[in-house]
């Protein structure tokens, strides 16, 4: 959260939309409620509840039932992705159960995570490929996680030219965001863009075109300069809102508008 000295260098009118976030996880035990209850007061209009496990998948549905203002995904994660294997056929049914709920709005996150590498590569690589199938059949938007696994992700991408949706927190070449776009995908920045080691992040949200671009939390990880560290939120995302608003030479107000579009256009949020 922000204090009363940082909530004044940010246009309260402006609306934000955080297009990812998991307020499911332990580290909210103590006081999600009072943080949610409290975000729409600050700016914080919509949040998408990222659930990528049995676990947080139930979760991120009870948030959105409960809250008007929080959708949900339902979806594996790549770390995940064994335990979705040994429960076969009927992992892929749980994930479209979530999906005939009213509010979820998207399949994911999944991908490759060749940073952790919990799941051996192979199973990443299968349950990437079957939720990219349960997407092209009904048609729902996915939210890709892709960590240290760039060449094999776009492989698989571009496989499935008629899926759509959103790169989480990207870390990838200016040159892949530029192969994607023209694929049809998003390119969301988290607080990384933040970072004074942000790499070419800076140069990928330069080139970026308005209409693909969206902000996100990846809460409770990832929080922007100068909360790096600390536990994230999506009141923090203004931060990264006010970065991306000075590459773009937008206002904050301009930036906040336009990625609210976005996502509401990605996700198919009236
Ligand atoms: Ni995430």
């Amino acid at each position: 959260m922000l204090n009363t000295e940082e909530s004044a260098l940010f246009d309260i009118n402006a609306k934000l939309f955080d297009t990812h976030a998991h307020y499911d996880d332990a580290k909210f035990d103590e006081d999600r409620d009072e943080i949610l209850q409290s975000l729409q007061a600050s700016g914080v209009e919509y949040i998408v509840d990222v659930g990528c496990s049995f676990d947080t998948m139930e979760k991120a549905s009870a948030l959105s039932e409960k809250y008007d203002f929080v959708y949900a995904s339902a979806g594996i994660h790549p770390n995940d992705a064994a335990d979705a294997d040994a429960r076969g056929e009927e992992a892929l049914q749980i994930i479209r159960s979530y999906l005939n709920k009213p509010k979820t709005v998207a399949i994911g996150e999944l991908g490759l995570d060749y940073y952790w590498d919990d799941c051996p590569r192979d199973v990443q690589k299968k349950w990437f490929e079957l939720q990219l199938q349960l997407a092209e059949e009904t048609g729902y938007p996915v939210i890709i996680h892709d960590r240290d696994a760039h060449g094999d992700t776009m492989e698989i991408l571009r496989r499935h030219p008629k899926v759509k949706g959103i790169l989480h927190s990207f870390s990838g070449s200016p040159e892949m965001a530029d192969e994607l776009i023209k694929m049809g995908w998003y390119i969301s920045f988290s607080g990384v863009l933040t970072f004074k080691n942000a790499a070419k992040l800076p140069e990928v949200a330069k080139r970026v075109p308005l209409d693909r671009m969206l902000i996100e939390t990846d809460a409770p990880y990832l929080a922007p300069h100068p909360h790096r560290g600390k536990r994230n939120d999506s009141e923090l995302m203004k931060y990264t809102a006010l970065k991306l608003a000075e590459i773009k030479g937008l206002t904050y107000a301009e930036v906040c508008a336009i990625t609210m579009e976005n996502a509401k256009r990605v996700y198919n949020i009236k």
